[in-house]
């Protein structure tokens, strides 16, 4: 299965509120790699620094994401878990890709223009050159393989664009350094499964996010039980009964989304899901979907918020992770400075 040049990077933003998006098109699957394969699953405290952050919450949520990884069973021993901003390495390869990225590349993110809106003149330079740190935070462990949800993907192309123009712009010197043809991978993302793009328990055209006003369009991760289901039973949906096929979910968002979650909180399909539930009013599929969250988020928050107690654990986690991250790092960034042509002592 795994090749010895296979390597698995991903990250997760501490800016509060994890949800069952992060959970099932993210983190649930960082467990999932980590059996077969060298990971390296990062809390990204320089990227939520692009917006505004209270310097407590900022560590007590880098605590949080971290406490979530173990909670959801990512093991910090055989895996290499810590936050950004201890790997020096991030901030100095991100700038080295800021000079490889072009404008016109940057200027076509998505994200960037919907986070900054109308306020264009006012956002931090930091949230329009997100995207190259990104590129850097994969690109500095050279990773083949990067498990997110569908909003990310665009930012995975564009580290492919950057991947590439680097290795062409430093052909020669590449070679010169033993490197073959290219010095970083072209690295694939992995999106897939049903739920990729968890939308709002509200809204199923908006996705469901962190950033949402209303606490009632996700399930966070620290919701107890008599949250999740007041959340699943106040979920919007619509008069029909469940279809027994997926053919029959078109144009019904809402029910796509809660089948979506059905799936893969049970490891299954939406098809597989759809034949169980066909002709089911929402109210017993909701009354089961309540059942299986509660099932499987409960024991996470709870472990979440025993490991909460104990913040200096999770900190010597982050030390250990950084200095092992920091072994990677340090080789790249003194690679990169030799074919960039920099001076090294
Ligand atoms: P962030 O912190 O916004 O989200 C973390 C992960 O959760 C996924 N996600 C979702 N998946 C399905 N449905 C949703 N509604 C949903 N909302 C969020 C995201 O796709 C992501 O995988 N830019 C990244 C963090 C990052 C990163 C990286 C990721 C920084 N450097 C390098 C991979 C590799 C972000 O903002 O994620």
């Amino acid at each position: 299965m795994a090749t010895v040049a296979e390597r698995i990077f991903s990250g997760v933003q501490p800016t509060g509120n994890l949800h069952l998006g992060n959970y099932l098109g993210a983190i649930k699957r960082f467990v999932e790699l980590q059996k077969d394969r060298e990971c390296i699953y990062c809390v990204v405290d320089l990227h939520a620094i692009t917006v505004w952050q209270d310097p407590d919450e900022l560590r007590r949520h880098t605590r949080e994401v971290t406490a979530a990884f173990i909670a959801c069973g990512i093991d910090p021993k055989s895996n290499i878990v810590f936050n950004q901003s201890q790997v020096s390495g991030h901030a100095e390869l991100g700038w080295i890709l800021n000079c490889v990225a072009r404008m016109g590349w940057l200027n076509r993110m998505t994200q960037f223009k919907e986070k900054a809106g109308k306020d264009r003149e006012n956002v931090s330079v930091g949230l329009f050159t997100y995207p190259t740190l990104m590129a850097a935070d994969i690109l500095l462990y050279r990773a083949t393989h990067v498990p997110v949800g569908e909003d990310q993907k665009q930012h995975l192309e564009l580290t492919r664009d950057i991947a590439q123009k680097f290795n062409t712009d430093f052909a020669p010197n590449i070679a010169a350094n033993g490197h073959g043809d290219g010095y970083f991978p072209l690295t694939e993302p992995l999106i897939a499964g049903p739920a990729t793009r968890v939308m709002s328990l509200r809204d199923g055209a908006k996705k469901m996010s962190k950033s949402e006003p209303s606490d009632f369009s996700r399930i966070n991760l620290t919701d107890d039980a008599d949250a999740i289901a007041n959340k699943v039973r106040r979920a919007k949906t619509d008069p029909e009964p469940l279809p027994s096929e997926l053919e029959g979910m078109k144009g019904r968002p809402e029910a796509d989304n809660l089948v979506g979650i059905f799936a893969a909180l049970s490891d299954t399909t939406k098809e597989a899901v759809l034949r169980d539930f066909g002709g089911a009013q929402f109210s017993a599929f909701k009354a089961a979907l309540v059942e299986l969250s509660v099932s499987k988020l409960g024991p996470i928050g709870a472990e979440m918020q025993r490991l909460m107690g104990d913040p200096a654990s999770i900190d010597a986690i982050l030390k250990d992770g950084a200095e092992r991250a920091r072994v990677i790092a340090d080789q790249t960034i003194r690679d990169v400075k030799d074919i960039v042509g920099m001076v090294r002592s």
